[in-house]
């Protein structure tokens, strides 16, 4: 199905579910994100490939007071910069935890979100961006804070006279923040997903057109994995909304599809080489310092995918002491890089980049260093 025929099918599904409201739910959903905002449809290049720089982790607005914070976030600034400029990709994914809410006395993130969008839109890249559980986290008061040293100057009102005004520490809410990225930006691919996925907001499918025909040659599937204001789990509704839109989009599955989220999923914990040991094959990566921390539960996601041959790999955050891919069932969990200064962890920073060929089809990726170094080099299907 050409994707002009795809709008006009959900044109009349939008119809269809004004008359029946049983069908709204899943028709609705159907719906087109991007383009039907007037975002140019996804292609493949000239040359048949497609590159995906997955920016993971970043933390924007730790510790905004002193001067700890701001250096980081500068640090993860330049190695955006360097990773786009090594690998100038077609698209960037911004994979969750953009900001650090909990730690962000202002009552507005989207301020320090917009930095972190700012790198890919600098250099005139589209992007697509998900939550992890940290970007819409209340704040936390630091215990030191209750020390004689006492509250350094907050942006964020203390009595509750002000915070009645409507300002207030509790952190910016996830429609919130997509909204303001999605309205103040023509390169933003994001969405705020079917309000039935509520609370779990950036649910949304992009497809990538062939350099040749028009039809879509690839689909990239975006889900919220929780966490922050809610837990962390992709719920069974995110599971029945997959399985109608893979089966509208590619019944037969003829087309590849890559899934992108934050929290590892329980199945990343059975593929796991075992922490603080050396990554052997068939894992590929260069850093495994931790445990996996996964989602709380498993409510289907992982069988719904597993049940998909044209489902290849699978993207996420979270952990930033692991940068690995492991083979499961006939995909590939991988991690990202921790990409951001922000956040837990000394290890060096990059990003996996990762390279789709149209014609015959593979995905390879790697990962990018801030430094210029690539390494981790994977097949994930050919
Ligand atoms: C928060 O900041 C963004 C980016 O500057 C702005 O577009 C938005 O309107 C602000 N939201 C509120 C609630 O002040
Ligand atoms: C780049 O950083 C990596 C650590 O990720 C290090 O092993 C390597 O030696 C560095 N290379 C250069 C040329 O600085």
């Amino acid at each position: 199905m050409r994707w002009w025929q795809w709008h006009s099918l959900a044109a009349a599904g939008a119809l269809l579910a004004t008359l029946a409201a049983a069908l709204a739910l899943t028709v609705a959903g159907l719906r087109p994100t991007a383009t039907e905002r007037g975002r140019p449809p996804l292609r493949f290049g000239s040359g048949g490939s497609f590159k995906v720089a997955l920016f993971a982790d970043l933390h924007y607005g730790e510790d905004a007071w002193t001067d700890w914070g701001p250096a980081q976030d500068a640090g993860s600034d330049r190695v955006m910069a360097a990773v786009l400029h090594a690998e100038n990709p077609d698209f960037v994914v911004y994979l969750g935890d953009l900001v650090t809410a909990n730690n962000l006395p202002i009552p507005n993130a989207s301020l320090y979100w917009d930095r972190a969008v700012s790198a890919a839109r600098g250099r005139g890249i589209p992007w697509a961006a998900v939550f992890g559980n940290h970007d819409d986290m209340p704040f936390e008061w630091p215990p030191e804070w209750f020390s004689p040293d006492g509250v350094p100057p907050l942006r964020c009102p203390l009595t509750p006279s002000m915070a009645s005004s409507g300002c207030s520490c509790r952190g910016t809410p996830r429609i919130d923040l997509m909204t303001t990225e999605i309205g103040n930006n023509r390169l933003s691919y994001s969405s705020n997903g079917p309000k039935d996925l509520w609370p779990g907001v950036s649910n949304y499918v992009l497809q990538v057109l062939s350099h040749t025909h028009g039809d879509p040659a690839l689909l990239m599937y975006f889900l919220d994995s929780g966490g922050g204001s809610y837990t962390e789990v992709i719920s069974s509704a995110q599971v029945k909304w997959f399985q109608s839109q893979s089966q509208f989009l590619n019944p037969n599955g003829r087309i590849p599809e890559l899934i992108f989220w934050h929290i590892p999923s329980t199945a990343y914990v059975k593929v796991a080489p075992e922490a603080k040991t050396e990554i052997r094959k068939p894992c590929v990566g260069s850093i495994n310092k931790e445990d996996v921390a996964p989602q709380a539960a498993e409510w289907g996601m992982m069988d719904a995918l597993a049940k998909r041959p044209s489902v290849k790999a699978i993207f996420v955050g979270h952990n930033h002491g692991l940068d690995w891919c492991c083979p499961y069932e006939k995909m590939w969990l991988c991690f990202a890089r921790h990409t951001g200064y922000g956040g837990y962890g000394n290890w060096p920073k990059g990003a996996r980049i990762i390279q789709i060929t149209e014609n015959p089809f593979s995905t390879v990726s790697w990962i990018r260093m801030e430094n210029g170094t690539k390494h981790s080099d994977v097949t994930l299907s050919s």
